[in-house]
């Protein structure tokens, strides 16, 4: 059997990942997971079960009846494509909670260790060079300032027509989500000392996944 390889891409909210990862997956043709898409997912299933996001044992209870998986780069819901509906604010503005659950954490690495067996990956979150895959092959560190973040995801929402949002409200918001993700108790954002930190700020998407790939290739 082929041998398997894996790129464990981790990095605080808008730092670009997602967008890199999926284009440096498709260069190498390896699969790309977004692992982000998993816990919105869940939070969908949550939302859409009238339960309370911050109750972690109306959280918990959903978890042994619930799948989520991936085909061709979309994501599905117990049987139903979500790729849209796990966009939305209403799940932004509460996955933080659930993704900070032990549980639904448990369950969410089980699946995404499953999927890094069978295929090549390129897989990106907050815990993949920590837990998730930490023998990983190569391990990145992605971010960015958080004013430049934050820009982006402003550009981002208005270009989608969001109205009523200011740049500031935007960069609060992305403040906020990274003091959950990185002081949370569970699996907690941090870069281990052998990822390769990649700071965006001032770099374009192509030179970041230009980075990535020349890494990736000089270590073949
Ligand atoms: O990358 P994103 O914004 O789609 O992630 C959504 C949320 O899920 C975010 O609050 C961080 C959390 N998350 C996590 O805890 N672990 C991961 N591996 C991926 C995302």
């Amino acid at each position: 059997m082929a041998r398997h390889y894996s790129i464990a891409i981790d990095g605080p909210a808008g730092a670009g990942k997602s967008t890199v990862a999926k284009i440096v997956a498709k260069k190498l043709n390896f699969e790309y997971i977004d692992t982000g898409a998993m816990y919105r997912a869940y939070t969908l299933k949550v939302l859409q079960n009238n339960l309370d996001p911050k109750n972690q044992n109306e959280v918990k209870s959903l978890l042994d009846s619930t799948d989520i998986y991936f085909i061709d780069n979309h994501i599905y819901l117990d049987g139903e494509m979500v790729d849209d509906e796990i966009r939305d604010n209403r799940i932004s503005d509460n996955v933080s909670y659930i993704a900070s659950i032990k549980e639904v954490r448990s369950k969410m690495v089980s699946l995404q260790r499953k999927m890094a067996e069978r295929k090549s990956v390129v897989m990106d979150g907050r815990d993949i060079t920590t837990v998730v895959l930490p023998k990983a092959d190569y391990k990145f560190y992605v971010t960015a300032s958080v004013e430049e973040r934050g820009n982006r995801r402003y550009l981002e929402l208005i270009n989608k027509g969001v109205k009523n949002i200011t740049l500031q409200s935007v960069i609060d918001d992305i403040r906020r989500r990274d003091e959950i993700d990185s002081t949370r108790e569970e699996s907690p954002l941090t870069r281990t000392e052998d990822s390769v930190l990649i700071d965006t700020t001032e770099l374009s998407i192509e030179e970041t996944v230009d980075m990535i790939i020349d890494l990736v290739k000089g270590g073949e």
